[in-house]
């Protein structure tokens, strides 16, 4: 007997999977050693896994031009056949060396290999243009295509937040190569998290065994605090209201590469973990998984992506709230995007009509109803904003944050972390 699923459909209709079957992959090995080889960085790696699993469907591969050109200049890009369009924010993209461009020359086929040289996957039907705007513009807003976009921008204005490494800048090539992927074997990281790094198709059957009868989202990459609790809590309870009966929480921490001062993915796993087991989330009804993608820090063009590969692993609910995928203004006291953008922009977005999107309010901590809570600008005077700075602040000089801002499980992973760092 089929169930028939009732979630809600991939974008382009039909789930991306890029991975080979086991039966071809010894062939695929024989067949990558006659063939000209790229090296990945970690974050080609983990984009490698975001298109293998289908996060972003219907892409089959780093982009070629017109993809990269329709995703830059439009966040979107067309679907095939030419009927509509699916939301696309961020070129995922692979750059090379010229070395690299002379040894392909106009082969067709080119095999990638993982940052130790082992060959992970084949691309194919290539096609290099140029890596124009990365060299033209550098621009945060332009590019956002790596690591590389934020340090040029960081480096035009003179700060040093470290978001990347030398190497990564002076690795990143003159040109682009675009084509269809064939990933050897899915890809994993062995760094003992890998079961909850579950795939689009895993996350959809996981959901239909359940029962699901919606789906909400919540990507996150800092730590579980009771105002992000709120937001979950109170989508749950719309949710019901609006007569589900089955809604199902997926609380999906980004994975792949984060800013050095970013909380890092063991550690906010460990405290994910704490917060489901201290009842802050309601374990029966949430699917704690990894997110594989890397973090860009795009702000209110970012978010897109963030709900856009939502939509792909079956949710049609996505939570929003205060400046998602932003970050503090390099050298300047404020937020680098306008904290309420990026929910504007989400409810506008094109591509993106099909999937529900629940905006939030800032919630911040009530000092005199002693819990987190919305802000309440009538009486700001009795909020108190608790930054990961001042998280960390607190977590140095052993004070605890106030009561009720985060589940004490939960808050000693992070002392324990921030302990860890003063003593290296
Ligand atoms: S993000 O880069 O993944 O967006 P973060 O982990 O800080 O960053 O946020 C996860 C989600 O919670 C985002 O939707 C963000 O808008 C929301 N959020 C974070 N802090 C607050 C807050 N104090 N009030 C309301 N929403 C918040």
């Amino acid at each position: 007997v089929t169930v028939r699923s009732s979630l809600i459909d991939p974008d382009g209709g039909a789930l991306v999977d890029l991975v080979s079957p086991p039966e071809r992959r010894a062939a695929l090995r024989a067949e990558a050693e006659a063939l000209p080889k790229v090296r990945l960085a970690a974050v080609d790696v983990e984009w490698a896994h975001v298109l293998a699993e289908g996060w972003a469907s219907p892409l089959r591969g780093f982009m070629r031009e017109d993809e990269y050109l329709q995703s830059l200049h439009f966040n979107c890009i067309r679907l095939p056949d030419g009927k509509g369009v699916v939301n696309m924010s961020l070129p995922i993209v692979l750059a090379i060396g010229d070395r690299d461009k002379e040894e392909i020359g106009d082969r067709p086929d080119v095999a990638l290999q993982g940052p130790d040289g082992g060959v992970l996957a084949i691309l194919r039907s290539v096609y290099n243009y140029e890596n124009y705007y990365w060299i033209e513009h550098g621009s945060f807003r332009i590019g956002m295509t790596s690591t590389w976009e934020i340090c040029s921008l960081l480096s035009r204005i003179g700060d040093d937040l470290h978001v990347s490494d030398d190497e990564a800048i002076a690795q990143a090539g003159n040109w682009l190569i675009g084509g269809d992927l064939e990933v050897i074997e899915p890809i994993k990281y062995n760094d003992g998290l890998d079961h909850y790094r579950l795939s689009p198709q895993q996350l959809r059957n996981e959901f239909d065994k359940r029962g699901a009868d919606a789906v909400f989202a919540f990507q996150l990459r800092n730590p579980v605090h009771n105002g992000h609790a709120l937001l979950m809590n109170d989508t749950r309870r719309r949710l019901l209201e609006m007569g589900y009966k089955n809604p199902i929480l997926l609380l999906h921490p980004l994975g792949g590469f984060t800013k050095a001062d970013d909380v890092p993915l063991p550690v906010r796993m460990e405290q994910h973990s704490k917060v489901l087991e201290d009842g802050v989330l309601d374990p029966e009804t949430t699917i704690v998984s990894i997110f594989p993608s890397p973090m860009h820090y795009a702000g209110p063009t970012e978010v897109q992506w963030h709900a856009k590969a939502r939509i792909n692993a079956g949710a049609n609910f996505y939570i929003v709230g205060r400046d998602p995928a932003g970050m503090g203004h390099p050298t300047e006291k404020r937020d680098l995007y306008n904290p309420d953008h990026g929910k504007k922009v989400l409810s506008m977005a094109p591509g993106l009509e099909k999937l529900n999107i629940l905006p939030f309010k800032v919630a911040a901590y009530d000092t005199v109803a002693k819990k987190m809570a919305f802000f309440d600008p009538s009486r700001s005077k009795d909020f108190l904003f608790i930054s990961g700075t001042k998280m960390r602040a607190f977590a140095k000089s052993g004070e605890n944050p106030p009561d009720g801002f985060m589940c004490p499980g939960g808050w000693k992973v992070l002392v324990d972390y921030y302990n860890s760092l003063q003593t290296e």
